[in-house]
């Protein structure tokens, strides 16, 4: 499909943050944007990059109602030789499709949503940071924009992409988090949307969230939403833990995320001589394995959280320090060999 590229003024042209390091996570946009939009009538149309605007909806539009809605994370790094590279990005157009289906909503062909991306990038390629830790984060989103009351699939929807120059999403940069296990809220059931990348699932993770910030811990950590008993997901990360060497994550069951970081993880891990396993993992043994030392290290995966570690772990108000509370030996490890290959300073022999 013709990508058209609509003029920007001089004055839709936006200051950049002139200290990266100040970046933090998702504040600013680039100058341009791209959307498509897909109608019953007519497929998908009117692809075309502009400048970044607010979009002018019906109040009646669907995703204002009942939450249609479904996103994606990648991101794209300036290489020392002033090559751009994304990071897997066909699996972000499957996984996006996967939200659709499950969501009702039309797949994107991948080419589009390649493509799209691509020529959006190639245009706003200035705006890409390049100290360490930092990158442009892009946000590929699909919204129902028919304005009318009743429960149903949209016959109208909007997709497009905005792009963010980002640094660590965490504040404090490449630390040790702490987590609190949640045993009253849950954030998925078994046949429910966990699986999907969709805001509903988010904003359903907040109340959580915010009454873990009160207590003084970084995030939640959910449990499954049948028994309260296995390790799920954290919303923005999968979870890993270590014994020595050998690296536990909880399977893909169909209520967490199948993450893009997490599959690269399982990958590089093996690749740096530890051996992987992908099992239902009790907390109540995890916490016994933490108390006797045997899990050593513990650290979450996402595109925006890349690797971070774990240093505190909480359940039932009992808190644990993971290893030696610090940045563990194999975390580190996956965190530099990820972000190497990312950053185009170590070799990808896996084609990423
Ligand atoms: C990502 O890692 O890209 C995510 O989508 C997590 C997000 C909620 C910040």
């Amino acid at each position: 499909m013709d990508i058209a590229v609509l003029p920007l003024a001089p004055e839709q042209m936006k200051a950049r943050v002139a200290d990266e390091s100040k970046l933090g996570f998702g504040r600013q946009f680039t100058d341009r944007m791209f959307l498509a939009e897909w109608s019953v009538d007519r497929g998908w149309h009117s692809a075309r990059i502009k400048p970044y605007e607010p979009f002018v909806l019906d109040p009646a539009a669907l995703v204002f109602h009942y939450s249609q809605e479904i996103f994606e994370g990648l991101k794209a790094y300036k290489w020392q030789d002033n090559r751009i590279a994304l990071f897997r990005p066909e699996m972000n157009a499957r996984r996006f499709n996967h939200s659709a289906a499950r969501l009702c909503m039309p797949e994107v062909p991948e080419e589009l949503f390649l493509d799209g991306i691509d020529r959006l990038v190639s245009l706003e390629r200035d705006w890409i940071p390049t100290a360490p830790g930092t990158s442009l984060y892009i946000r590929p989103t699909m919204i129902a924009v028919e304005p009318v009351l009743g429960v149903k699939p949209s016959d109208h929807y909007y997709f497009y992409v905005i792009m963010s120059p980002v640094g660590a999403y965490y504040a404090a940069g490449f630390k040790p988090v702490s987590i609190m296990v949640e045993d009253r809220y849950v954030r998925a059931v078994p046949g429910g949307t966990g699986d999907a990348k969709t805001g509903g699932n988010y904003a359903a993770s907040l109340k959580a969230g915010l009454e873990a910030k009160k207590k003084g811990y970084d995030q939640v950590l959910w449990l499954d939403g049948r028994e309260r008993r296995y390790i799920e997901e954290v919303g923005a990360m999968n979870m890993f833990f270590a014994y020595g060497t050998h690296i536990v994550t909880a399977p893909l069951t169909g209520s967490i995320l199948s993450g893009i970081t997490r599959e690269s993880v399982l990958r590089l891990a093996l690749e740096l001589g530890c051996t992987v396993e992908e099992r239902m993992i009790d907390v109540e043994h995890l916490l016994q394995d933490m108390k006797s030392g045997a899990v050593t290290e513990a650290f979450g995966s996402g595109t925006a959280a890349v690797v971070t570690p774990v240093g505190r772990f909480c359940y039932k108000d009992e808190c644990l320090t993971v290893g030696n509370g610090g940045v563990g030996t194999i975390t580190q490890r996956l965190y530099d060999t990820l972000t190497g290959i990312q950053t185009g300073t170590i070799e990808d022999r896996f084609g990423w």
